[in-house]
């Protein structure tokens, strides 16, 4: 409907919780995408790789370290490579200590659990896939995994699944493989380079500082291969009044770490 006039409009930005909601509970488990869901979050961002043994795990660093007693638990194995580890190691691991003893015994999630945790009718996922030159054919994976587990079912894959990478080969893969999945370029290329891009991803997902009017107004003006606009969401964002005046430049997506902070800022305005 039409503004009266001096209305300003509704923001239409929406929150992406990212690797879960990691302010309240670590990240890339299960229990931050519980999270997410309980704060009434729709749309969830995690990120995959895969084990020695050829499974997909969700994981954001390439090295264990950091968000698992790796180091503990197998001290002679440094860096602690994601790709050095089986499955079953990987298993053992505690993925929630290091961020609070109230998550001890959160384990690294498969894609496969992870897929089944999060809900078809509730939830949308932007899968990152994180990378992926290191994991050669993860592209036919993710596909395997998420048909399997029904994500690439006509009703929800045109609204409730994106994947995104840094890697603009394999989103190429990807989108040859699966041209009804809407896929996410991470960067902020130049104007002039992204109707290259308009060819095989439906969303320019930046980091936030990178974002102008202009450039937002660029990405906007191209159709993606589904041949709808193209989309914008910015990286990472907790802050409320960020939030704000990212929507104001006309961004679609904040991917936060405080998805409900965030949320509750837009909601405001
Ligand atoms: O979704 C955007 C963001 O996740 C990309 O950066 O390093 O957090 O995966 P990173
Ligand atoms: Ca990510």
């Amino acid at each position: 409907a039409a503004q009266p006039a001096g209305a300003v409009a509704p923001l239409n930005t929406y929150a992406i919780a990212h690797r879960g909601v990691p302010v309240e509970a670590p990240e890339n488990t299960l229990a931050s995408i519980d999270r997410a869901a309980a704060l009434g979050i729709e749309w969830v961002e995690n990120d995959v790789q895969r084990t020695k043994d050829g499974a997909l795990i969700i994981m954001h660093d390439t090295s264990l370290a950091r968000t698992t007693d790796v180091e503990q638990r197998y001290p002679r194995r440094a860096p602690w490579k994601v790709a050095d580890f089986t499955l079953a190691e990987i298993q053992k691991l505690d993925a929630g200590s290091w961020f609070d003893r109230r998550f001890k015994g959160e384990r690294v999630p498969t894609l496969r659990s992870y897929l089944r945790r999060v809900d078809h009718n509730q939830q949308k996922l932007l899968l990152e896939a994180k990378e992926p030159g290191l994991y050669p054919g993860i592209e036919e994976q993710l596909v395997t995994e998420l048909r399997r587990a029904g994500w690439l079912d006509r009703r929800h894959v045109a609204r409730r699944l994106v994947v995104q990478s840094f890697d603009a080969k394999s989103l190429k893969a990807f989108h040859r493989l699966r041209p009804d999945v809407r896929t996410g370029f991470l960067g902020a290329p130049k104007a002039a380079d992204l109707p290259s891009y308009a060819k095989f991803v439906d969303q320019i997902n930046p980091n936030h500082k990178s974002v102008t009017a202009d450039w937002v107004r660029a990405v906007h003006a191209l159709k993606g291969p589904q041949g709808k606009r193209l989309t914008v969401s910015a990286w990472t964002v907790d802050d409320g009044r960020r939030a704000v005046a990212l929507a104001r430049l006309g961004v679609d997506g904040i991917i936060s770490n405080a998805p409900h902070v965030v949320e509750e800022a837009l909601d405001e305005e």
